[in-house]
């Protein structure tokens, strides 16, 4: 059983994906908390009824990125927490909070990575005309989208996709990419190598 902190801006569509795997028994892992750097976003109200702890952190409260990313590191000492898995968190860590989590960060990216990084991966996926795209679930380090990569799942691209068509066709493998790959993580399957804290 791993303990996880979900990290979110938006409409927490992973986060729910992996809150029914936990409850249909195929992942073995307690989502411990969950944390929005947005006031209003959808995530803490799906957390909240599932009766998980969820709380806003949002960034226009705090001076510096740092200072914002330490209220959260404070706040997450006083959970149990193995993993925390970012959902859908449309932030860029600092270097100061992933060292604090040395490879202990996973993130859920819309592309085959390493293929379309940052912003916008499906419509940089349509405008350069792949056929195969997808999702992919990695280890967070100082590169953005540049971690080890633990799963991939793809879909087919095609001619007649929308931004919005590829989105839900990739959408629709991330929910079971992100539960599959923490399962592995869970049942020691996938091995992450512990780092020494920075
Ligand atoms: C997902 O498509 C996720 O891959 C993407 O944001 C969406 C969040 O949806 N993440 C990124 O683009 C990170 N760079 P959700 O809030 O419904 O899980």
């Amino acid at each position: 059983m791993i303990h996880l902190a979900v990290l979110g801006s938006g409409r927490g569509s992973n986060f729910e994906a992996i809150q029914k795997a936990i409850i249909a028994g195929e992942l073995e892992a307690k989502v411990s908390v969950v944390i929005s750097d947005k006031q209003d976003a959808p995530i803490l109200e799906k957390a909240q009824s599932y009766g998980i702890p969820a709380i806003a952190v949002p960034r226009d409260n705090f001076d510096t990125r740092q200072a914002h990313e330490k209220e959260i590191v404070a706040l997450l000492q006083n959970y149990t927490i193995d993993y925390i898995v970012l959902a859908g968190y449309m932030r860029i860590l600092t270097s100061y909070f992933i060292r604090q989590f040395p490879n202990r960060i996973l993130n859920i990216h819309p592309s085959l990575l390493p293929a379309f990084k940052g912003l916008h991966a499906q419509k940089q996926a349509l405008e350069y005309g792949v056929k195969v795209s997808g999702a992919t679930v990695h280890l967070v380090n100082e590169e953005v989208d540049g971690g080890r990569i633990l799963g991939q799942k793809c879909v087919p691209v095609y001619d007649s996709d929308t931004e919005e068509s590829l989105s839900q066709r990739i959408l629709a493998v991330e929910h079971q990419l992100f539960p599959e790959v923490l399962q592995k993580i869970s049942e020691g399957s996938l091995k992450i190598p512990m780092e020494v804290k920075a």
